[in-house]
């Protein structure tokens, strides 16, 4: 099962997640890419480099759904601050670290980026040198569909306050249900539907034993490395790489995933997962306090409690709000996230009937939101 904490992201999140939900579907322009649901033949469909990064978003900057002690700004103010930047190797998302923002008053600043383009299926490869950590954050790396949750989530990178372990988890519609094991063996959770157990999804969190250092302070010591996430009819895998153990096949860029070896989590059951899953956009945030890094702050032993606020959620919110000087390390550095699809069968057929050639345009689409 999964720690008590997981529980008390309830399921008020289901009405409040409508929101992002509809509007990273409504971006003019954007481009869906719907991949095959099985095969091994991968081309790079999308491509986010620091060159084209915060063009590729769109900056969510209304409350947070989850009731974190933020405040999403928008692009201007993002940029203009000092939220965002970027380099020529890699982008940055940062969050205030000069003023207070005490309890009561509004949330430390912060951003909240959700892709125009939308995604069934394929290989997501997030290239990263550092995510934000410690107490009182809640950073988060994640797919999510329209509607929720009827076209569900897929958690790719998660924790809060001072975890070590990385948590991969699936939110969806009922009657999906997932026995998939990996390095980290036997999901802790095997029920997706976020109408069950408090939403807590169905997931587990990465061995740090078989995979070390793929959270936190120490995914940020060895300089990060890579995440992939296959996504396709049959399963649904989380693999992470250290810098040093980044598959040839991936730097080559074309990624043979015969070679990833043993997944860190496969969720794979009896879940019918392209009825539960489709249309998701990216979505990179860094949270603070809230339904999760809030409720479960004062179980860490680690974080500074205040032994007089009178709940988990005003300790961290007064650590949070009074400290900013502890956020330099709240950032994540992105240096790419490439999507590799499979061609879809209707196109691959049609590239038979007639040419090859069919099958690039699909492929080239990948400009349009530029
Ligand atoms: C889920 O399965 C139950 C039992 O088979 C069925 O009654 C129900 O209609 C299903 N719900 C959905 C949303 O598919
Ligand atoms: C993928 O890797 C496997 C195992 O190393 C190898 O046999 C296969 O030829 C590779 N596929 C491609 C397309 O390079
Ligand atoms: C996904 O997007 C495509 C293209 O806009 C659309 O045709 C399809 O109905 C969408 N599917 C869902 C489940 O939203
Ligand atoms: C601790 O909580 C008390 C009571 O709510 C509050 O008055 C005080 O300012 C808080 N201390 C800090 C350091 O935030
Ligand atoms: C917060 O920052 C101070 C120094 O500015 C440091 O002494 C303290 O350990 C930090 N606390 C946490 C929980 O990171
Ligand atoms: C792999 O897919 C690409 C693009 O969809 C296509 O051009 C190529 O012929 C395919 N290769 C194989 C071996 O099927």
């Amino acid at each position: 099962m999964l720690p008590s904490s997981l529980f008390s992201r309830t399921s008020t999140l289901s009405l409040l997640f409508l929101v992002p939900s509809i509007l990273a579907q409504s971006i003019p322009g954007a481009t869906f890419y719907g991949g095959g649901g099985s095969g091994t033949n991968y081309s790079l469909v999308d491509n986010y480099t620091p060159s084209n990064f915060f063009s590729k978003f769109n900056f969510y900057s209304s409350y947070d759904p989850t009731y974190g002690h933020v405040q999403y700004v928008d692009y201007n103010t993002a940029a203009s601050n000092g939220y965002i930047s970027s380099s020529a190797n890699s982008v940055r998302l940062m969050v205030d670290t000069t003023n207070k923002y005490p309890r009561g008053g509004k949330g430390r600043p912060s951003v909240r980026i959700i892709s125009d383009n939308t995604y069934t299926h394929g290989l997501f490869l997030l290239d990263l040198n550092h995510m934000p950590f410690g107490c009182g954050t809640w950073p988060a790396f994640w797919l999510l569909g329209p509607n929720w949750p009827s076209n569900g989530e897929i958690d790719i990178i998660e924790g809060v306050n001072t975890n070590t372990a990385n948590l991969m988890s699936l939110h969806s519609s009922p009657n999906c249900t997932i026995a998939g094991s990996g390095q980290s063996g036997t999901l802790e959770q095997s029920n997706c539907d976020t109408s069950q157990n408090g939403n807590s999804g169905c997931g587990t969190k990465a061995d740090t034993t078989a995979v070390p250092n793929n959270y936190g302070a120490g995914l940020n010591s060895i300089g990060g490395g890579v995440y992939a996430t296959e996504w396709t009819s049959n399963y649904i895998k989380f693999w992470f790489f250290p810098r040093t153990a980044i598959p040839a096949s991936i730097t080559a860029g074309t990624p043979n995933l015969t070679e990833f070896g043993l997944p860190m989590a496969n969720a794979q059951g009896s879940c019918n997962l392209d009825s539960h899953f489709a249309n998701h956009s990216i979505i990179i945030n860094t949270d603070f306090c809230g339904a999760y890094a809030g409720n479960t702050y004062g179980s860490d032993t680690d974080c500074p409690q205040n032994a007089t606020a009178g709940s988990s959620l005003n300790s961290c919110v007064d650590f949070v709000g009074n400290n900013p000087q502890n956020f330099t390390q709240a950032y994540w550095s992105i240096n790419s996230i490439k999507v590799f699809q499979i061609a879809a069968a209707a196109v691959l057929s049609a590239s038979m009937s007639s040419s090859i050639s069919s099958v690039v345009p699909v492929a080239s689409s990948a400009s349009v939101s530029d």
